[in-house]
């Protein structure tokens, strides 16, 4: 059997990976400031989470959502003491997609209501409601088109509240940051506008913190940099670095009934330990201030260079907007320089590192950058 080629491969195979960096089966070193897809928080292998994994999986690896699981609850308590946001609850599920069509699902009961606002150029993942909500007909096939899901222009009040006034939504999902669009942030006002019209309207606010969360903005959460709360937070990619969990943060306005959701891998025992393993090495070493203080470095190191069109992004969720030619700086980034950038938007290297990168590393990239452009 073959692979179903539905991914478009770089020609390179890392096999092993300590803290920010991969190594190929050649042995070639690369610098990696993609994290795996913004996946890898707490850095490659750390000796912290290889230790707790490998202990919890000689102890027990699963069992399901029938039984009580302490690891559950500790990372829940955790989390909600370490996010902001200790009255909400936790649902746990498997990858990002999943927790958005929780949140999409939890918010229809709760309304009663089945249609959701989201923004435009948004992307909320592949799976049928994510998938939908999601700017792209592209990655939308027949089955996913639904009525069900109205776009609205980013931070443009005006049509946000005249969409919201009409009162059929469930819920109105925004990301803290996006990612995929190119890194554009909504602004302080239109978050601030989202909450109270979501708050008049009966309406609950979504914040797909998927990619833009988990310290990556220098803050926990993207969109607590405008000082607003949301009903529901979904979360998945830095949360198990790497090992598969997703989950959604749940208001206590929201009730919960036996069976409302489930999941049968979700919030399993190794899937927990790998949580609560990021959390404990978030806390000890300063990761969200890390993040927004390399951040700050690299957009300090980045400012001036005329290749540049436009810097955007927070912390470490940094977009680089540049002229046609991006793919083959990004190219020689990686094939030259031996750096992992992503790419995004039409013409956007977006970089992700891991939050855990160092100055040193920091600088390496800026070198590499500004040699190739400059
Ligand atoms: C903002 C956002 N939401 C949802 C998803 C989907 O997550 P997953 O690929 O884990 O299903 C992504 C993935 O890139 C994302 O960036």
């Amino acid at each position: 059997m073959e692979l179903f080629k539905t991914y478009k491969l770089w020609p390179i195979e890392p096999v092993k990976g300590r803290g920010c960096h991969v190594w190929d089966k050649e042995g070639t070193e690369y610098l990696d400031l993609y994290g795996g897809h913004a996946v890898i928080s707490i850095g490659h292998c750390h000796p912290t989470y290889v230790e707790m994994m490998q202990q919890q999986l000689t102890r027990l690896g699963f069992y399901s959502n029938a039984v009580e699981n302490s690891l559950q609850v500790e990372l829940a308590h955790r989390l909600g003491e370490q996010c902001g946001y200790p009255g909400h609850s936790l649902f746990l599920c498997n990858s990002g997609a999943e927790a958005n069509e929780n949140a999409f699902k939890a918010a229809s009961f709760h309304t009663g209501r089945k249609k959701i606002l989201a923004i435009g150029k948004a992307f909320h993942g592949r799976t049928s409601g994510a998938v939908a909500a999601t700017d792209n007909p592209a990655i939308q096939s027949a089955f996913n088109k639904t009525p069900n899901v109205t776009f609205t222009p980013l931070n443009d009040i005006e049509a946000l509240k005249n969409n919201l006034a009409t009162g059929e939504f469930a819920a109105l999902i925004m990301e803290g940051i996006q990612g995929v669009a190119g890194i554009y942030e909504p602004s302080t006002a239109f978050w601030k506008a989202a909450r109270e019209a979501c708050d008049a309207t009966g309406t609950l606010l979504i914040a797909d913190e998927i990619q833009s969360g988990y310290g990556r903005s220098g803050r926990f959460f993207a969109h607590q940099y405008a000082g607003v709360e949301a009903d529901i937070i979904s979360v998945a990619k830095g949360m198990g670095n790497g090992f598969p969990i997703g989950a959604i943060l749940i208001s206590d306005k929201i009730e919960a009934r036996y069976g409302m959701l489930g999941t049968t891998f979700g919030g399993n025992h190794l899937a927990c330990t790998a949580a609560i393993a990021v959390l404990k090495v978030m806390k000890e070493e300063k990761l969200v201030e890390n993040a927004a203080a390399v951040g700050q470095y690299l957009m300090d190191g980045l400012k001036g260079n005329k290749a540049i069109k436009e810097l955007r992004g927070k912390g470490l969720m940094i977009g680089i907007e540049l002229g046609e030619n991006w793919l083959d700086l990004r190219d020689r980034l990686l094939f030259e320089k031996h750096i992992f950038t992503g790419g995004a938007g039409k013409n956007v290297i977006r970089l992700l590192p891991p939050l855990m990168i160092s100055r040193k590393d920091a600088d390496a990239f800026l070198e590499a950058f500004n040699t190739l452009t400059l």
